[in-house]
């Protein structure tokens, strides 16, 4: 059992706060909301998250999972401290270090003799050397530990999760940390800090490679006349490609990716190459956004001013209430500049809130969302949109066309309620 300190209670902080604590960790998380920390405290969880309630409510009732509020509070005690901050996109595409370094600069003075702090948090190659150089305690180790778990399964992500990175210069620190993930059965793979640090922007550029790579492909199925999911079928059974991210869709998005690949960009300028494939990845993704708008538009009957388009799904995947650069958002705004009106139905968005653009009617339901709209669009892949009622949502609607963002829905069934279907490359 080791005293652990999570700084930041986010989708990460969280998820790995309570997971220590179901491995046996003694863990004191801390958040700099005040309003997140008291309903933490009640066992309540700010976010949509499969089984983190469970772990939480577990830590709690068992007392080996506490939450303060202030970083400087968590690590009185704490052999560990990990950091779990965001690292937004800074104005020039670069990753901002600034939560880091303030997180960093709260817990130096407290931080207990040769304790060891860890980046969990998403940063460029070199942070480690940069929370160094902001703790000034030379008695402290910095340690990356980059996650890469996945919203919507973070917590089995976590619990079982492929690998385990460890960049640490000294061996003594990385065993330390990989000792914490001792009950988890995974390959520790222990690096230099900076190698650390280039797996976790390397992993995200080429997921969302693949994603761009079969949105590429879709766009050709179309004008070829192919079927862009029989084509992932037929490339996924070689062994060599696999049909994980193959997946077409709207298009990328999410907390991570679009501000990673561009963080990754900048790095790569910095290292003296340009990341021309990068930069063709993220482009094929901002005209997936728009590919998408113009199937909404030409469903429309070839404008969308005063149309009025019902949309299924707001967040950037199904099982998350993530609403960060989610591809549903960038494809309203694109609706809306045209002159729509947007009625939208998502499981976890039941009213207006923060990233929900202004403008548009937040229904209650799939029904109510397409309630005298000319066109549906389905935009996240949420399972409970396959079972709505195709005939009723054809009674319901003023027009007879779908655009399935995700192909999702029952082509035939659709069809055969009056549907003209409209999907991805096929
Ligand atoms: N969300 C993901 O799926 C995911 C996956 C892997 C890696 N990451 C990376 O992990 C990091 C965190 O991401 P997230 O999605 O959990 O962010 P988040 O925005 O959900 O949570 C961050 C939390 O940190 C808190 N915070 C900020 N400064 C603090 C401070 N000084 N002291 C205490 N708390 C503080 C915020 O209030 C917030 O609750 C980012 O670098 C991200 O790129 C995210």
């Amino acid at each position: 059992m080791t005293r652990l300190a999570i700084i930041g209670t986010g989708y990460v902080g969280l998820t790995t706060g309570a997971c220590f604590a179901h491995l046996g960790h003694d863990v004191v998380c801390a958040d700099i909301d005040p309003v997140k920390i008291e309903r933490l405290n009640r066992g309540e969880i700010p976010i949509v998250e499969h089984r983190l309630g469970e772990l939480v409510e577990e830590g709690l009732r068992k007392g080996n999972l506490r939450f303060v509020l202030g970083a400087a509070a968590a690590v009185v005690d704490c052999e560990i401290a990990f950091l779990c901050v965001p690292t937004p996109q800074g104005d020039d595409g670069s990753a901002d270090l600034s939560y880091v370094e303030a997180a960093a600069i709260q817990i130096a003075g407290v931080l207990p003799y040769e304790a060891i702090v860890v980046n969990k948090s998403t940063v460029p190659v070199g942070s480690t050397k940069v929370v160094e150089r902001v703790l000034k305690r030379p008695d402290v180790r910095v340690v990356s530990n980059p996650e890469f778990l996945r919203e919507g399964s973070a917590v089995d992500d976590f619990l079982k999760p492929d690998r385990v990175v460890v960049g640490c210069d000294d061996r003594a620190a990385a065993i330390a940390v990989g000792a914490l993930y001792d009950k988890v059965r995974a390959q520790i793979i222990v690096t230099d800090p900076a190698s650390a640090e280039t797996i976790k922007y390397a992993a995200n550029a080429f997921l969302a490679t693949k994603l761009s790579f079969i949105n590429a492909i879709a766009a050709i199925c179309e004008g070829v006349g192919a079927d862009v999911n029989d084509v992932v079928v037929g490339m996924g059974y070689d062994k060599r490609i696999g049909t994980e991210f193959l997946r077409p869709g709207p298009g990328w998005g999410g907390s991570c990716f679009p501000k990673d690949s561009r963080a990754l960009l900048k790095i790569a300028n910095e290292a003296g190459y340009h990341f021309d494939l990068l930069s063709g990845v993220i482009a094929v993704n901002d005209e997936q956004f728009d590919r998408v708008t113009d199937k909404i538009r030409v469903a429309a009957g070839g404008s969308l001013d005063e149309k009025v388009i019902g949309v299924w799904g707001l967040t950037f995947k199904a099982r998350t209430d993530d609403l960060r650069d989610s591809p549903s958002i960038s494809i309203i705004r694109r609706l809306l500049d045209a002159g729509a009106t947007v009625q939208a139905f998502d499981p976890t968005v039941v009213a207006m809130k923060p990233g929900v653009p202004a403008g548009i009617t937040v229904a209650t339901d799939g029904y109510s969302a397409a309630t005298g709209a000319d066109v549906l669009a389905v935009l996240t892949e949420w399972d409970d949109f396959r079972w709505l009622e195709p005939v009723q949502v054809a009674a319901a609607m003023r027009g007879r066309q779908v655009v399935d963002g995700r192909n999702l829905l029952d082509r035939t069934a659709w069809q055969k309620a009056g549907f003209v279907h409209t999907g991805i490359g096929r």
